[in-house]
This record gives structure tokens, sequence and C-alpha cells, in this order.
């Protein structure tokens, strides 16, 4: 389904140089069309056949307490279809750029489907603790056509974990892919009007413990992706 590369990205925006500056990019022109409508109908196929089960945070599995912090369905992808193999061969491909581009020394890639049902949100969080080095960045690939602003639904991202007003609301609109710093970038899903798609992922490094942060290129931001 063709990989992933930074060389060939047609739309000139150099998100990478945006995540090195500012630890969270968009990006629109990472997975292909056609791939993102597979994933769209098998996220709803899946979704239809009662597959995906109510999701945990952490280790606070207290169905009371998750409820009130997040309220989404998921399920892991494992290669058990051909879109699965051809969107995680993606994201390796975009692994590979990644490490070449800002050295992250990231060692795997793990992801899930979610559906938001209406009402469903996740409130603010991290999706990893400082210092634990587990997941290093994030990323949230939306698979819905057509959202309007009054569907809700938004990815918010704030500067702070105090701060009220965020710095990007993100629509979950299909081809749209939010990538962001695991431990450094609080964000919410805001309640959804509408069915909600998208799948959520996250690069980890093998050895926390010595695995490098992230490192900004001297320039890189100012190269042009051509
Ligand atoms: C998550 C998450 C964001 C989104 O699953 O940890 O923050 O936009 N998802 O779905
Ligand atoms: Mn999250």
């Amino acid at each position: 389904m063709g990989a992933y590369s930074l060389k060939v990205d047609p739309s000139g925006w150099n998100w990478i140089g945006a995540l090195a500056d500012t630890g969270w990019a968009v990006s629109n022109t990472i997975i292909p069309l056609h791939l993102t409508r597979a994933l769209a109908d098998e996220a709803k196929a899946l979704h239809e056949a009662d597959r995906l089960s109510r999701a945990g945070i952490g280790r606070a599995d207290d169905h009371a307490v998750m409820s009130s912090v997040r309220w989404d369905k998921t399920r892991w992808m494992t290669r058990e279809s051909e879109v699965q193999a051809a969107y995680l061969d993606v994201m390796d491909s975009l692994r590979l750029a990644l490490n070449e581009a800002l050295f992250l020394g990231l060692f795997s890639y793990e992801a899930h489907y979610a559906v938001y049902e209406p009402g469903g949100f996740y409130k603010r969080h991290f999706d990893a603790f400082k210092g634990t080095r587990n997941r290093v960045l994030s990323t949230v690939f939306y698979l819905n056509d057509d959202w309007r602003a009054e569907d809700g639904g938004t990815l918010d991202i704030f500067a702070d974990e105090a701060s009220e007003v965020p710095i990007t609301s993100i629509a979950p609109e299909a081809g749209t892919m939010a990538i962001f710093l695991s431990e450094e970038i609080p964000h919410e899903v805001r309640s959804t009007v509408r069915q909600r798609y998208s799948v959520a992922g996250w690069f980890r490094v093998n050895d926390r413990q010595t695995a490098p942060g992230l490192q900004v290129v001297t320039g890189l931001s100012g190269v042009p992706i051509v």
C-alpha cells in the first residue's frame, strides 16, 4: 500500500519541523485516501459486529472512575486483516522517517481502533507519565467524512494542564492525523454529537532509560520538504 516518505510528502507542509518546534503537528498526507476509506469501513464493520470493547485508563480500571474520564470503545490492531497490516506498515515507515529526522529512537508502534458514541468524550490527560518513558509519540488518525463544527468531538490541545483555552481544536475529519509528544502534550476529546471513529496509536522506545529525548535538529524546521 505504499510506504511513507518525507521526501515525497505532497503537501510541502513541514509537519515534522512543526512537531520538533512545538511538540505537536497535524498532517493530511500520511495515509492515502484508499487506505483511509478501507480503515473507515473496517472500523464501522467491527463496531457494528460489537467487536470493540470499553477502554480502561491505566491501572485505574474502576468502572465509575473510567466513565467519568473517558467513554470510548477500542480494539487493538493485530494485522488480522489486510487493511490493518497496510496501516501498520505505513506507520512503521513513518517511524523510520521520524527516527531519521528527529533521532527519536522509536522502536515499535501499537494502535487501536476507537469509536466514541454520541455523548462520548475523553477528559484532559497525558498519554504517558513523565519519567516512565514508555509511550513517546502519540498519533490519532481520523476516519469521519464531512465533520462539521456543530458535531463537537474535537481533539483539543493545551499549552499546559491548567489553561482553559486550547492552543488548537482539531476536527476528526477523515484523512487528518494528529501527532504529539505523549508525555508533554495535555489533550482532551470534547463531547461528540456524532459517532466518531479513529485509530489511536503510540510509538514506543525499547529502553526508556537510555533512549534519547526529542532532539531538535538545527535548521530542520526551515528545510522545506520537496
Ligand atoms: C487517546 C486520545 C484522542 C482522539 O486515545 O488517548 O487522546 O482525538 N484520543 O481520539
Ligand atoms: Mn490521549
